[in-house]
């Protein structure tokens, strides 16, 4: 199954982008790429609104067929999950809400958390632009998710996408239990399946939440979502 962007999503962006020289866009793409490959994380790949649209025209499609696919696969024994929450964490530009509003329109109830502004800004404005009101209208939490995470009301669907990796490894078990505990029903994660700067979504699949005091089914083996990019 593939999963193109929506079209007044793409319009969305090519509006954001307007103005900025195309060439200017793929050299900072090309950066871009480059740090991700090293292991750098977004806050020191993406400075500027140049660096922004690139996230928007070269990395945005990938990420968000790979989470509308991690996410079909998870819905599928949970064809009556008619989920009105949603907290998308280390949101980025809204990638995760922007899948997870296509297949689950009953979602009305975003928040979405990220410690960079603008990136929190972007999703917003590609919402208004795209006529997506939960997203337009949604709760923007910024700050590093380590101070924020207590504050965060529980959702029935909790997604976090490309960001695992970004976080200190010694942090992740703790914060994935918390995800969990967040997640009235459902907790998705989707990860590049490898980086050159480590090996973080194997620390995931060693954090056994059946193992701690928590009831939960795994819809997926771990090792599904760990290849779809
Ligand atoms: C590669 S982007 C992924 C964005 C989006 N989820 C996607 O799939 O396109 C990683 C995001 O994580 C955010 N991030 C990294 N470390 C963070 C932290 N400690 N707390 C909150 N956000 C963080 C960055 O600002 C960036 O927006």
């Amino acid at each position: 199954m593939s999963f193109p962007l929506p079209q007044a999503v793409k319009l969305a962006i090519e509006d954001f982008a307007h103005g900025l020289s195309r060439a200017e866009i793929a050299e900072r793409a090309a950066a871009m790429s480059q740090a991700y490959r090293e292991g750098r994380s977004s806050q020191r790949a993406m400075r500027e609104r140049a660096d922004i649209a690139a996230y928007l025209l070269a990395r945005l499609p990938a990420t968000y067929a790979a989470t509308s696919a991690a996410l079909s696969v998870a819905l599928e024994p949970m064809p009556d999950f008619r989920p009105e929450s949603l907290v998308d964490l280390c949101a980025g530009p809204g990638t995760a809400s922007l899948a997870a509003l296509a297949l689950l329109p009953t979602l009305r109830k975003l928040t979405l958390v990220d410690a960079d502004r603008a990136l929190l800004d972007t999703a917003q404005r590609l919402g208004r632009e795209s006529g997506l009101a939960a997203l337009a209208e949604a709760a923007l939490v910024h700050g590093r998710i380590s101070a924020v995470r207590a504050a965060l009301e529980p959702a029935e669907l909790v997604v976090m996408s490309y960001a695992l990796v970004e976080l200190p490894e010694a942090d992740i078990a703790d914060l994935v239990l918390e995800m969990w505990r967040l997640s009235r029903a459902l907790l998705v994660f989707v990860e590049p399946f490898q980086s050159a700067a480590n090996d973080y979504p194997y620390t995931l699949r060693n954090v056994d939440l059946i193992d701690r005091d928590i009831r939960a089914e795994l819809a997926v083996p771990i090792e599904d979502f760990l290849i779809l990019e």
